[in-house]
């Protein structure tokens, strides 16, 4: 049987997840085809039997460009199996099921799905879960994927544990988040280029996830298309992007999205280690996303 996946993943968190999913559904005997989402315009999932989406979580929420995308592309799944994995930096919320309802709708049947935490990388919520998905979370994915397998090939149901819960995060989320999320989109503000640092090695063009940064006339320059994912400010190589952020900025995010609602709401176990929040030295660049292009790492560094 064949399956095609596609990821999400600007730091490696969902990538490692996928990885280890892929494992385990080619140790069962799968022909797995897996594509970056940067490179969505190449994907061809049409004789697949099962898709894998993945994807990290975004302002609570599987990130929007991915549940766009497929809502957006006009597939047609129906008669195909599904499966779904996000990870994320604080709380993940309901990301799983609204993943599962967004590849619902091409017509698939949504088998399970899986979510593990993944380093921060974030301004705001840097430092946040470090070295996760660790070996256990990706043991974890690979007996997923192998559980698929075994579930496609004998027409069987998933163990319970694989199915996705609509109730996570109660009301709470479907509520009173978006309102917040709605706010903390209009008040963070938008990446700047400086054009004088700027030596157009094009990093910011290939990894920006929505397509926002062009270069015109030797000028990048970006559009209203921005998701204020910060990944082009991360990953710069010469500082050449900056965002002017205000006092009060990162506080929603680390209300909402942080450690704190996910003790309230969530599932960190007893002993779990949370990390630190390392927001300010993110800010006043004291430490650094390490960038790889063909490696993406939630690894940083000091500076
Ligand atoms: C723009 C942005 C928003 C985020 N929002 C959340 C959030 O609401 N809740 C959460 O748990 N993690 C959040 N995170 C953290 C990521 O979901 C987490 O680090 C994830 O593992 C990143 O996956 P990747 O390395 O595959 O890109 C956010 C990260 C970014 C970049
Ligand atoms: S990553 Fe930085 S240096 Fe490279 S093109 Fe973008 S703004 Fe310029
Ligand atoms: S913050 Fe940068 S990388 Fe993210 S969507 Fe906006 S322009 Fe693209």
């Amino acid at each position: 049987m064949k399956a095609s996946i596609l990821i999400f993943s600007q730091t490696g968190n969902t990538l490692k997840a996928g990885n280890s999913i892929v494992k385990g559904l080619v140790s069962a005997g799968f022909e797995v085809d897996q594509l970056s989402f940067l490179r969505r315009s190449r994907w061809k999932p049409d004789k697949a039997d099962l898709i894998g989406i993945g994807s990290p979580v975004f302002e609570n929420r599987p990130a929007e460009v991915v549940t766009d995308y497929l809502q957006e592309s006009g597939f047609d799944f129906a008669g195909k199996k599904a499966f779904v994995f996000i990870t994320s930096g604080g709380s993940p919320a309901k990301s799983l099921w609204h993943l599962s309802q967004a590849i619902a709708r091409t017509g698939a049947t949504v088998m399970g799905g899986i979510q593990l935490r993944g380093a921060s990388s974030f301004p705001t919520l840097f430092g946040l879960f470090p070295d996760r998905p660790d070996e256990k979370e990706l043991e974890y994915a690979e007996d997923f994927g192998r559980a698929v397998a075994a579930g496609m090939t004998a027409g069987e149901q998933l163990p319970e544990y694989y199915r996705i819960d609509p109730d996570r995060g109660g009301i709470f989320y479907d509520k009173v988040g978006p309102c917040l999320n709605y706010i903390k989109k209009k008040t963070t503000p938008l990446p700047e280029s400086d054009h004088g640092k700027c030596d157009l090695c094009g990093n910011c063009v290939y990894e920006c996830p929505t397509g926002s940064i062009t270069v015109e006339n030797s000028l990048i320059k970006f559009h209203g298309t921005c998701i204020v994912c910060y990944r082009c400010w991360s990953i710069c190589p010469r500082n050449a992007i900056s965002i002017k952020f205000s006092p009060g900025n990162g506080f929603i995010e680390r209300l909402l999205y942080g450690e704190r609602m996910e003790r309230i709401f969530g599932d960190i176990k007893p002993g779990e280690y949370v990390g630190k929040n390392l927001y300010k030295d993110v800010l006043a660049r004291r430490i650094r996303l390490k960038y790889d292009r063909k490696n993406p790492t939630s690894v940083y560094e000091y500076k």
